[in-house]
């Protein structure tokens, strides 16, 4: 019941108050869109708070964003190691420098006399929740790595689930704590948006480049004179060190990037190409594609049918696994046991997602690379302390004649049904679809 709260209730609720929220500020209260800058109060750790704080979080959010909108591109993106490795760290550098910046956004608005006065409950509110989450965050990219490997096949397929109003609990209910927690914060902090002054991350502030000066002129004499002597008071020395910093930060995100989104880059200057280049984009393009229709196939395929050949039973191997995608649309992978028979397991690693390795080792056990658990094949139990606590579930199998009679059936958790004789090498072994996985 709580976790149908935090892991459905509260996402559904955060971002209707979001949407409705925000609109409502920008159409009823449009002045109050805003960040209520405090740089006439306080400047100096302004900067070291704020261009770190928004320069590190801006990479992180990119870095959460592409896995989800492009989840394909990414998998393949972060399939090869070293790129997989530089995602990390850039990740893991971006949250640092973000949480640098937002502790001194913090502490600033607690110890600077100045910002008291215009500092709201909310205010400190927002800037600790922001750096709680932050703080979660590096703990699960230290906790539980490579999250960019296993997040687009668990914690990315929940987020779609919710847009796209058929929400899977178990992709995030069996998470590890420190996930889970992620999780729900980033839903909290989605509903403090039109409450607090981060609505105004819905504004982007390009027009404030080529706006005139807006002076600040005080009404007090005595304020106007002390002002007129403090250091880089001329508006167009602080424009060049706006536009000076500006290009920093532009340049020190342009090389951040660069290693990740190359192949993003290659496609927006498409036109620069040689016909070469072009033939091997477009065939690229075409090859995605074909995955996609290949992939809506298997699902269509699997909605239709109650039985998913897989290979004929003289093709299975004892220690090789052959993948196939289950009826959930999940990785498994179908062996020969001891006795001839199919073992159909799920490939999806029940620790974070992943996919399992399909090479058995000398004692029958498969390896999730991710966070090292093996795998029993037979029982499906992974190692003693291992990553992961809970067994890959079975299968059920059925091995159908070329008349495609069903000689033999096992669903998972059930005994066999029907004669299993394992010299019936032309036999097709299919999985069948069934509610009871788990069992042997
Ligand atoms: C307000 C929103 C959020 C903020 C500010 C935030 C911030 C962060 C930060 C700073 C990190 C560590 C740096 C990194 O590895 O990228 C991180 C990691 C991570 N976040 Fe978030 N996050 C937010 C929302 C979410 C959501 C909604 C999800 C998924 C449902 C999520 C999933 C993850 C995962 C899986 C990692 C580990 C990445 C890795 O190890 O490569 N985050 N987040
Ligand atoms: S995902 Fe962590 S061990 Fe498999």
């Amino acid at each position: 019941m709580l976790e149908a709260f935090l892991y459905v209730g509260l996402p559904y609720l955060a971002l209707a108050l979001l949407v409705v929220g925000t609109a409502y500020r920008f159409v009823f209260r449009p002045y109050s869109v805003t960040s209520l800058s405090s740089q006439v109060l306080e400047k100096r750790s302004l900067a070291w708070g704020s261009v770190p704080w928004h320069l590190g979080i801006l990479v992180v959010l990119v870095g959460h964003l592409v896995p989800f909108l492009v989840p394909g591109l990414w998998q393949a993106i972060v399939a090869s190691e070293p790129v997989l490795l530089a995602v990390e760290a850039i990740g893991m550098a971006a949250g640092v420098m973000a949480l640098a910046g937002i502790v001194v956004l913090l502490v600033r608005r607690v110890l600077v006399a100045r910002l008291q006065s215009v500092t709201t409950v909310v205010d400190l509110l927002v800037l600790a929740v922001l750096a709680a989450q932050v703080v979660l965050g590096l703990l699960v990219a230290v906790l539980h790595p490579w999250g960019a490997a296993w997040a687009p096949g668990t914690l990315m397929r929940y987020l779609h689930g919710l847009f796209t109003l058929s929400p899977d609990l178990g992709l995030v209910s069996e998470m590890p704590p420190a996930v889970k927690a992620h999780v729900v914060l980033a839903f909290a902090l989605f509903a403090l948006v039109p409450f607090s002054r981060l609505v105004h991350a819905f504004v982007v502030p390009v027009g404030y480049l080529v706006r005139p000066f807006q002076r600040v002129v005080w009404a007090s004499a005595r304020r106007a004179e002390s002002v007129a002597v403090l250091p880089g008071g001329d508006p167009e020395e602080g424009r060049r060190g706006l536009m000076r910093g500006l290009a920093g930060v532009g340049g020190a995100a342009a090389l951040m990037a660069v290693g990740v989104f190359d192949k993003v880059a290659r496609f927006v200057k498409g036109d620069d190409m040689t016909k070469a280049e072009k033939e091997a984009l477009l065939s690229q393009k075409l090859e995605r594609l074909e995955q996609t229709a290949e992939q809506r196939a298997l699902e269509l395929e699997r909605m239709r049918k109650e039985l998913i050949p897989i290979a004929k039973l003289g093709e299975l191997l004892p220690a090789a696994g052959k993948y196939f995608i289950d009826f959930e649309m999940r990785a498994a992978l179908a062996f020969k046991g001891a006795d001839g028979a199919p073992i159909l397991i799920s490939a999806k690693c029940t620790h974070l997602g992943c996919t399992v390795g399909s090479q058995a080792d000398e004692q029958g056990r498969i390896l999730c690379p991710c966070h090292v658990s093996y795998f029993d094949i037979k029982t499906g139990q992974p190692n003693e302390g291992a990553p992961a606590k809970t067994p890959l579930p079975h299968l059920g199998w059925a091995l159908r004649g070329p008349d495609g009679k069903i000689v033999a059936q096992k669903p998972a958790g059930r005994a066999l049904e029907g004669t299993f004789d394992p010299s019936l090498a032309d036999h097709e072994v299919c999985v069948i679809r069934d509610t009871d996985r788990g069992a042997v």
